[in-house]
């Protein structure tokens, strides 16, 4: 095989690609939806914590904004330390204690006066609240707000105040945001990967079916494999069903084919042995015997006949079953036409009573290539003289409706039984195939009349009864105005 394979590249599977593929998306939609939902949990915590140090900075403020003094270790212990047991102040520093807050404070000298333990942050001198938040590792650590605390009754700064807040709470939550979060990407990686598998595998197995036909048939084109029926009914449906079909007049196409060349050999054979019979006659001893010689000449050139016939019979057939354009746009005014046949056959055939009934006035236009239709009407006319017995009289009619002409021909012969009616349609069937032989008929007439009215859009029917004759009628699309 010297045809050049086109380069195909490395092969991966339908199966991995959807797979890959199912995964990638559902995994990206996963992420992007946890980034949300983790931005949006972290930053609405983090209003709360900072509303939390605001209030815990005014809450502080308040309890020695009161004082005229400038703050000192003295009025700090009293009001934080020393009371601690007296109710209320215990419960601001018990408050911010619980609520995971320290807290320091400073006189104006920045001079640390309170801590609660664990404060690690400097305090700052500021003008008013300012919040900072403190990173680690460039994630966000904890909060610090500091104030200064103002005396009501001076209205001058008389101390700092800062609040620091470690966030354990949102720390807390964001771990376990992440904690459920990271898990549930595993999960949902595995559940999209196994479920793309499957779904890829679900159509990859049907487009098996249809592939393995496609193989079955390459290897024997005779076979009649055909695509399993499939319950889905969806895309991958109508390609079955299409190949199917496919399939279907293809090899009813090959069968014809094949049937086609059976028939030709069988019709040949007969002329072929007939003229070998002759010639062989001929050469053992009718040379000198001129009575053999002229019967045997005569026969065979007859038998040649028959097999030329035949032959341009097969050709028409052939060609007018290839639909070309060729003659699709002809038109015939058939009146004049078929009267001039009905002249011929009537010179041709004396011995028969022809009548011709014309039911239409004017002219009548048809969509046909004028041989064509004479083609037919021979064909017709023929077998009815063929055909006719006793009784020899042919009658033809053309009459129109409003969108089609009719031609009629009728005889009084043999008939043809309701059976054969179905079959005179076929190529080489003929019911009698010794009264046809001997007219020289070879069983295409018919099949070549039905094939060119089919392919100008007309209808063809047959009525008969079996010893009185039989009406063959044709009806063609009328053109209406010659343009
Ligand atoms: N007018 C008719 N009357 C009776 N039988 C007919 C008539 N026309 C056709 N047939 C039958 O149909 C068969 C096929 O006709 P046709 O295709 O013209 O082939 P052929 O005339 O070569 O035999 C004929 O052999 C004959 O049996
Ligand atoms: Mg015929």
């Amino acid at each position: 095989m010297e045809k050049e394979r086109k380069k195909k590249g490395p092969r991966i599977s339908l199966r991995f690609k959807w797979t890959f593929f199912i995964t990638t998306v559902v995994f990206f939609i996963y992420v992007v939806f946890s980034t949300t939902v983790l931005y949006f949990v972290s930053s609405s915590m983090l209003k709360n914590e900072v509303n939390t140090i605001k209030n815990a900075v005014s809450a502080v403020s308040s309890r020695f904004e009161d004082s005229e003094q400038l703050l000192s270790k003295r009025i700090v212990n009293d009001k934080v330390e020393g009371l601690s047991d007296a109710g209320y102040q215990d419960t601001l520093v018990e408050q911010l204690k619980r609520s995971n807050l320290q807290v320091l404070l400073t006189d104006i000298n920045n001079q640390t006066l309170y801590k609660t333990q664990d404060i690690k942050i400097d305090s700052k001198k500021t003008d008013s609240l300012k919040i900072t938040k403190l990173y680690k590792n460039s994630n966000i650590d904890s909060l610090a707000g500091s104030a200064p605390i103002k005396s009501t009754k001076t209205g001058e700064i008389i101390g700092y105040v800062t609040v620091n807040n470690k966030m354990s709470e949102y720390h807390r939550t964001i771990r376990e945001l992440y904690y459920e979060l990271i898990p549930n990407a595993v999960f949902i990686l595995i559940l999209s990967a196994v479920s793309g598998f499957i779904f890829a595998s679900f159509v990859l197995r049907r487009l098996k079916l249809i592939n393995n036909t496609i193989k079955d048939i390459n290897e024997s084109p005779d076979s009649d494999a055909r695509i399993p029926h499939q319950s889905q009914n969806d895309e991958i449906t109508d390609v079955a069903e299409q190949f199917n079909e496919m399939l279907d007049r293809m090899q009813q196409y090959a069968n014809q084919q094949k049937e086609f060349v059976q028939d030709v050999s069988h019709e040949l054979r007969t002329p072929v042995a007939v003229v070998e019979g002759h010639l062989k006659l001929l050469n053992r001893w009718g040379k000198d015997d001129p009575e053999i010689l002229d019967e045997s000449l005569s026969s065979s050139l007859q038998e040649i006949n028959r097999m030329k016939n035949l032959i341009q019979e097969m050709l028409d057939l052939t060609r007018i079953e290839q639909p070309d354009n060729q003659f699709s746009n002809e038109i015939t005014e058939v009146k004049p036409m078929i009267k001039q046949i009905y002249n011929d056959f009537k010179v041709l055939h004396p011995e028969f009573i022809m009548n011709f009934d014309d039911d239409i006035r004017g002219e009548a236009w048809v969509k046909i290539y004028r041989n064509h239709l004479e083609q037919i009407i021979i064909i017709l006319l023929d077998n009815a003289i063929k055909y006719s017995k006793d009784r020899k009289e042919v009658n033809l009619a053309i009459s129109r409706n409003e969108n089609y002409l009719e031609v009629a021909i009728q005889d009084f012969g043999v008939g043809i039984s309701a059976d054969d009616q179905d079959k005179i349609f076929n190529r080489f069937y003929r019911a009698d195939k010794d009264r046809s032989r001997q007219s020289g008929g070879n069983g295409l007439g018919l099949p070549i009349a039905r094939q060119l009215v089919k392919n100008y859009q007309g209808f063809m029917y047959v009525e008969s009864v079996v010893g009185s004759g039989s009406v063959f009628r044709i009806e063609l699309p009328l053109q209406n105005k010659k343009d």
